[in-house]
Order: C-alpha cells, then structure tokens, then sequence
C-alpha cells in the first residue's frame, strides 16, 4: 500500500501547482464525467480524489448529485477542502482521508446505503494493492451500479519515443502502467460479476472503462 506518509511526501509542494501541470496530460478525466449515467440524487465516489479536481467539476455539472471523495494523503484533501469551500459547495462534495482498500460507505462517510456510482481517476496506477481497492470500491456500491476507471492505457497508437518519455516521467510519480488490471477486470466479467465496456481514449494513450456490477 502507498502510505498516507509516502503520499504527503509526494504533494506537500506538488499540490499547489497539481491541477495546472495535470491538465494536459490526465486525459479523458473530462469524458468520464460527461459519460456518467446518474439519476438525480445520486451520490457518487471517488476514490483517490486527489485536489477534488473532478468532483467539483462534476458538481457543477450535475447539481443534483451529491459527491464523496476519499484519499489517502492529507496534503492533498487540504488542497481539496480549500478548494470546495472558496465554491461553496461543502454540503455537495465531502472529503474524508482513507484509503481505497479501507474505504466502508457507513463507516467512512457515515451512509446508510452503498453508493450509486464510484470512479478511480488516475489512481489505480498508483496503487500496489489495486485489487483489493477494485474489490472494495465494488463492494460500496448498489446492485447494478457502475464503477467508472480513466488511466493510462499502452500509447498503443502513439511512437516508441513517446512512450519511452512518458514512462520516464511517469516513474518519477511512482505511476505504473498497469497491463494486467484490464485483463483482471476481464475476468470479473467472464466470472458474471458485471460487465465491462473498454473504451480508447487519444489513440489508447488512456483507456475509460464502464465495469457495471450484475448484483
Ligand atoms: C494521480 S493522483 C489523481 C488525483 C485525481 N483523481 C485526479 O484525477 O486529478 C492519485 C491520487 O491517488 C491517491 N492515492 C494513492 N494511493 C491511494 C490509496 N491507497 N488510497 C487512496 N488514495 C490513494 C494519491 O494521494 C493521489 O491524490
């Protein structure tokens, strides 16, 4: 598991300038918000939210949601918390500090039932223990929810120079392209445990996958 410690250590200084440098190459965080399918009402999850980047935008789209977001450092949920309160919209998105892999939907956010939709944003490829946070996330939502992954994919339509860079700036983020954890979700669909739709983003420089749970 990356620790809260190791992660505060990372964006004690990076989340002040975290949305800025991460807009151009966290790609396709965008259309994952447009392409959620939410009733109204919904309370929506994510996991690993970081500066709470994409639940803010995600509130403004969509005023009838309200929006939960965990993480494991500090650092970056002050970030986040600061930003919700300067838009006012601390009653639509709540933070609390948690890990994936420990996250209960009573316990952490106090709810009674599970939630009607959840999301990983970049965050899978930053932790080692991703099936067990794939496997809680699951577990803390509705029969028939979706949960909702935007990561780096193989930059399959991309050049081998391109890669090359990426990967190497990638590694200083402690990020990991992650090649198995589609095929794990292949299998929970083969198993019947829901189904998986795979989307490309930019010529499989990301990939967005729908996993909608059966029960
Ligand atoms: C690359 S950032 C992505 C932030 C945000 N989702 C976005 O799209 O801008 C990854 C986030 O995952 C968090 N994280 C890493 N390991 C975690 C874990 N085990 N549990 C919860 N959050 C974790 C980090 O602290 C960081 O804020």
């Amino acid at each position: 598991m990356a620790t809260t410690e190791e992660m505060d250590r990372m964006y004690r200084l990076q989340r002040f300038i975290y949305d800025a440098s991460r807009k151009y190459y966290l790609l396709g965080r965008d259309r994952l918000l447009r392409e959620m399918e939410l009733k109204p009402g919904a309370r929506v999850l994510e996991v690993g939210c970081g500066t709470a980047r994409n639940l803010i935008v995600l509130a403004r789209q969509r005023p009838d949601v309200v929006c939960y977001g965990l993480d494991a450092s500090n650092e970056m949920l002050a970030t986040a918390a600061n930003k919700v309160r300067r838009r006012g919209l601390e009653s639509r998105v709540l933070l609390r500090t948690c890990y994936a892999e420990e996250l209960d939907h009573a316990r952490t956010f106090g709810l009674e039932a599970p939630f009607d939709a959840a999301f990983f944003s970049y965050s899978l490829s930053m932790i080692p223990t991703w099936p067990q946070a794939i496997a809680t996330a699951l577990a803390n939502l509705k029969p028939h929810a979706t949960l909702y992954v935007v990561d780096f994919w193989d930059q399959g339509g991309w050049p081998r120079w391109f890669r090359a860079l990426l990967k190497s700036w990638l590694d200083l983020f402690h990020v990991v392209h992650r090649p198995d954890l589609l095929d794990h979700l292949r299998e929970l669909d083969a198993q019947g445990v829901g189904h998986l739709t795979l989307e490309p983003v930019a010529g499989r420089y990301a990939y967005l996958a729908k996993f909608r749970k059966r029960s």
